[in-house]
């Protein structure tokens, strides 16, 4: 259970019966919207690290992410990356804290399958996101110029994971 401001909600891991919560509340709250396969491979691949929130028995919120292999955004060498593809809660249940712990959790996760770091894209004016991101100590690498189907750049946002 997570707790903020005297509002309790609950964190698991998904589930398939979660699948359309979680589309939902992907497409109320993103433009990157996904088909359902694409929720259900990661959930089959890295079923740890695709979470969602409950409050008062709702899904409210998700997060999912994977390991990839790939160039360090830390040092010149190879290494097993966590990346974290889409996070969002619903509008009637932000500035409770739900992110900040999904992330907390999902940031275990990925050290539990080996990840020594994580990256994640963010839009450049996605300010309550990038707020979240650097108060959970992620820093910006670069930024990754239209790279947003309508355009807009986005920075890529990395932080070690020891
Ligand atoms: C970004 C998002 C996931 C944050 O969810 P949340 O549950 O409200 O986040 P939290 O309550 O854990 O907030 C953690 C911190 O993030 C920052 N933050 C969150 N919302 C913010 C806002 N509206 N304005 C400024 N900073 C904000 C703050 O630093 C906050 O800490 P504080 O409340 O102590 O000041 C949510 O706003 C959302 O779903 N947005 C739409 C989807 C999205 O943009 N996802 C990220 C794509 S990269």
């Amino acid at each position: 259970m997570g707790s903020s401001r005297s509002i309790f909600f609950k964190l698991r891991v998904f589930e398939p019966r979660d699948l359309d919560s979680v589309i939902y509340i992907n497409r109320t709250c993103l433009p990157e919207n996904y088909p359902p396969d694409f929720f259900l491979m990661h959930h089959r691949e890295h079923p740890e690290a695709f979470l969602v929130a409950e409050l008062d028995g709702e899904v409210i919120g998700y997060s999912m992410s994977r390991v990839e292999h790939g160039f360090s955004n830390f040092r010149r060498v190879f290494a097993k990356k966590g990346h974290v593809i889409s996070i969002a809660v619903l509008p009637r249940a932000r500035r409770m804290g739900i992110a900040t712990s999904l992330m907390t959790r999902t940031l275990e996760a990925l050290r539990k399958y080996g990840a020594s770091e994580v990256y994640l894209e963010v839009r450049v004016t996605n300010e309550p996101a990038i707020n979240l991101y650097r108060k959970m100590n992620f820093e910006i690498v670069r930024r990754l110029v239209g790279y947003y189907v309508d355009g807009e750049d986005a920075w890529l946002m990395a932080r070690q994971l020891w």
